[in-house]
């Protein structure tokens, strides 16, 4: 059992690099907080893995940021949001963890849908993961059911991404193809979600193929404002969370690789440290 009145940093975790996106929208909005991040770089891609794995992945991260005494973990990876969320809060948190939380960026990222799209046409771009759970289609339509909701698994961007070819010419052939296909599915599509926190490291390459007429909506900026207002409402948690300002970086694959990438996404100088979690 966790300790109830514990205080400490925000947890954020990721299957790799992508949370960074999440964090850095976190971090630029609340910049007195202190952070952990948590990549679990060693077993990423998540996005093709099964229900059963993502969630024991999943927990052992949410257990590992709880170990470091964070009262709040964010789950910002929509792969695991989708497939583990629901299942870490109804069969975990309330016998292990009652007073600790942990919130996803599937649910934040549907609130905003519906005051962008004019056609009530939307398109998602994720992971072959998030598309199969039906999460976002599910979780738009509960807000707003007049908008159609049209998936695209982009099984290629996530290595691209973890590779750190998401800005060299190779990456163009996969953007346009996936593209192509969302849009072939449903023209109408005026709003298209970037529902993996991976992909807007290739934002520059999607807007480049995409018609202008249509918006893409990166997470991190919402998530943000969510977790914001999140925290304004339940004061009692925010009283739980430190503000020093710090953050502290962990990976499960080489500390080394890790600190260089991220410094290159993040513009400043990291240094994480490895760490195991099975
Ligand atoms: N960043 C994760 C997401 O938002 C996916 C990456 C993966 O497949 O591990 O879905």
């Amino acid at each position: 059992m966790y300790q109830a009145n514990n205080k400490g940093p925000i947890g954020v975790f990721d299957s790799g690099y992508g949370g960074l996106t999440i964090l850095d929208g976190i971090r630029k909005r609340m910049p007195d907080y202190d952070y952990i991040y948590l990549g679990d770089n060693a077993r990423a891609p998540y996005g093709t893995r099964s229900f059963d794995v993502v969630y024991e992945f999943t927990l052992q991260a949410v257990r590992k940021l709880f170990d470091m005494d964070c009262p709040l973990v964010i789950i910002g990876c929509n792969t695991a949001s989708a497939k583990a969320l629901r299942s870490i809060q109804q069969k975990f948190l309330p016998f292990e963890a009652p007073e600790h939380r942990v919130l996803g960026v599937i649910r934040p990222t549907a609130e905003v849908v519906g005051r962008l799209t004019h056609t009530n046409h939307v398109g998602v771009f994720a992971t072959e993961g998030t598309i199969k759970s039906e999460s976002y289609r599910l979780e738009v339509q509960k807000l707003f059911p007049e908008v159609t909701v049209t998936g695209q698994a982009c099984p290629m961007w996530v290595p691209i991404v973890e590779n750190g070819e998401y800005d060299k010419p190779g990456a163009d052939y996969f953007v346009k193809d996936s593209i192509k296909k969302l849009l072939s599915k449903d023209p109408q599509i005026d709003t298209i979600i970037l529902g993996c926190t991976h992909f807007p490291l290739l934002n520059d390459k999607i807007r480049k193929y995409t018609p202008e007429h249509i918006s893409l909506i990166p997470q991190g900026h919402y998530i943000a404002e969510s977790l914001a207002d999140y925290l304004q409402r339940h004061t009692d948690m925010d009283a739980r969370l430190t503000k020093g300002g710090t953050c502290q970086f962990f990976t499960t694959e080489s500390s080394q690789k890790f600190s260089e990438n991220a410094s290159i996404f993040l513009k400043e100088n990291i240094n994480a440290q490895r760490i195991s979690l099975a």
